[in-house]
């Protein structure tokens, strides 16, 4: 087949219907560096996608890349199934000794296979095996992943409704802030366990995000998270923290619960780890740790390139620079944020989010897509979240150059701009067009007023006829 650049026809006849981001970003992306994306035809792109969260370091980060072309052109091992490696174990001593020991954690780790969805069905089937139970505790707006188990416990019915099988076992109760701020939803759960009457299963373990991401960027208070990690110590309940797209730095500090001061039993983490290379793993305190050799398998359990790409990156923790660097930038795009809410304050907007992770919801149906669509033509890359796709996520590469987050947020700002100025005229001529429907409507029935007119005026004609008909009648018969 020929090819020309930039020709999106391969794409639409051979890969299937179910191909998604291609669509809302329709271009042929070649090649990428730090926080820029570059199509076929050498157009340049902002990152504020960042793979979903998997390019916290940026695309092609040289200490990734550096390590990679060093590491091949030396034969180092790229498959091993779960067999021991100098790459593995570099990873999990440079893990250890930079993540787990500064911050008084002990946990075993889990390699399992290459995806995040992976992570999650190895926690939930752990939990259930170290429990003996099998109901799941998952929460409104969640997303853990497409598998069975992990898509059990995502919430949103468009990824759960065309699955026709059994996805039982996991019960859905409400995430922080549910119900508005004033309702106490682990209050509520509370009650829930405690009654003995009403219906819920105790469960082996509750999942929560402490960010919900694809949710719509929900963010768990330090008071909520305390009270859901106290309900677990209470009831038994195994706490599992589903840290894959927002930890890693991205709100700030590696993991997302640190500023809570909670201690998860089981940590699933994907994405990031391995600089945009598939690995996924699970931390799990050590005596939770039942498996029987080989109990939970998988061929592609710890990519070794992953493993070289992660140990090199693990340096960005090494002191508290990066964190410093989040904390900055994150006051950058809240305040530009804020400033476009207050801005576009008939839109009724909501700023949300956490260190780089944060969401502009504008409930105006169809609003944030708009404004994806036209930031894209512009030049940037940004998805949409939330079950009504009403938040504009942004998700920028942590690494992100300051002018360059700043351009960025210039193009969202322009195509607010130019989607709202677009939706304004488009309702005026609405308003027009109602106005003439109206006047249309009122001429009709003016015409119709007229005709009746006529015709009571035909009636009053006839009568005088025939009442002058009467007269003669009367006279011929008198005569
Ligand atoms: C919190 C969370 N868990 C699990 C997953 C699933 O990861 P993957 O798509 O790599 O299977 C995702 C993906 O977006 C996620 O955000």
């Amino acid at each position: 087949m020929e090819t020309f650049e930039n020709n999106m026809e391969t794409f639409n006849k051979l890969e299937s219907e179910v191909r998604s981001y291609v669509r809302n970003f329709p271009a042929v992306f070649k090649t990428a560096k730090g926080s820029k994306l570059y199509d076929e035809q050498g157009n340049e792109y902002i990152d504020f996608f960042a793979g979903a969260g998997t390019l916290n370091y940026g695309h092609n980060n040289p200490v990734v890349s550096e390590a990679l072309i060093e590491y091949l052109k030396k034969d180092g091992l790229v498959h091993g199934l779960d067999m021991a490696t100098t790459a593995k174990r570099e990873f999990m001593e440079k893990f250890n000794d930079t993540i787990l020991e500064p911050r008084h954690m002990e946990y075993k780790f889990q390699f399992c296979g290459p995806t995040g969805t992976d992570a999650v069905e190895t926690a939930l089937k752990l939990a259930r095996m170290v429990k003996g139970r099998s109901n799941i505790i998952a929460f409104t707006n969640a997303f853990h992943g497409m598998t069975m188990g992990s898509m059990s416990a995502t919430a949103n019915e468009f990824y759960r409704e065309e699955a026709f099988t059994n996805r039982a076992n996991v019960t859905f109760v409400p995430f922080d802030g549910y119900f508005g701020p004033d309702i106490d939803t682990a209050g509520y759960l509370r009650q829930l366990l405690e009654d003995k009457s009403s219906g819920l299963d105790l469960p082996a373990a509750m999942i929560l995000e402490t960010v919900q991401a694809e949710g719509g960027v929900n963010v768990a208070s330090k008071k909520w998270l305390k009270e859901i990690e106290k309900l677990c110590r209470e009831y038994g309940i195994l706490l599992i923290v589903d840290d894959i797209q927002v930890g890693n730095g991205r709100t700030g500090s590696f993991f997302s619960f640190e500023e809570a001061g909670i201690s998860p039993d089981i940590i699933t983490l994907s994405k990031s780890i391995g600089g945009g290379l598939p690995l996924s793993l699970l931390l799990m305190k050590s005596e939770l740790d039942r498996w029987k050799p080989g109990q939970h398998s998988g061929t592609f359990r710890g990519n070794n390139l992953a493993f070289i790409a992660a140990s090199n990156l693990l340096s960005y923790w090494e002191d508290d620079e990066l964190s410093r660097e989040i904390c900055k930038k994150e006051q950058l795009l809240r305040d530009r944020l804020m400033d476009i809410s207050r801005e576009y304050d008939s839109l009724e907007t909501d700023v949300r989010g956490r260190g780089l992770i944060y969401g502009l919801q504008i409930p105006d149906q169809g609003f944030c897509g708009d404004v994806s669509a036209e930031a894209f033509s512009q030049g940037l890359v940004i998805e949409l979240s939330g079950a009504d796709s009403d938040v504009v996520k942004f998700l920028p590469p942590l690494v992100i150059e300051e002018e360059i987050l700043e351009e960025g947020l210039d193009i969202v700002e322009e195509a607010i701009y130019t989607v709202y100025n677009r939706k304004e005229s488009i309702n005026q001529i609405l308003n027009h067009d109602q106005l003439f429907d109206q006047k249309e409507s009122i001429n009709q029935e003016l015409d119709q007023k007229d005709t009746i007119n006529q015709k009571l005026d035909q009636r009053e004609s006839i009568n005088q006829v025939l009442n002058q008909k009467e007269s003669i009648n009367q006279m011929l018969n008198s005569k």
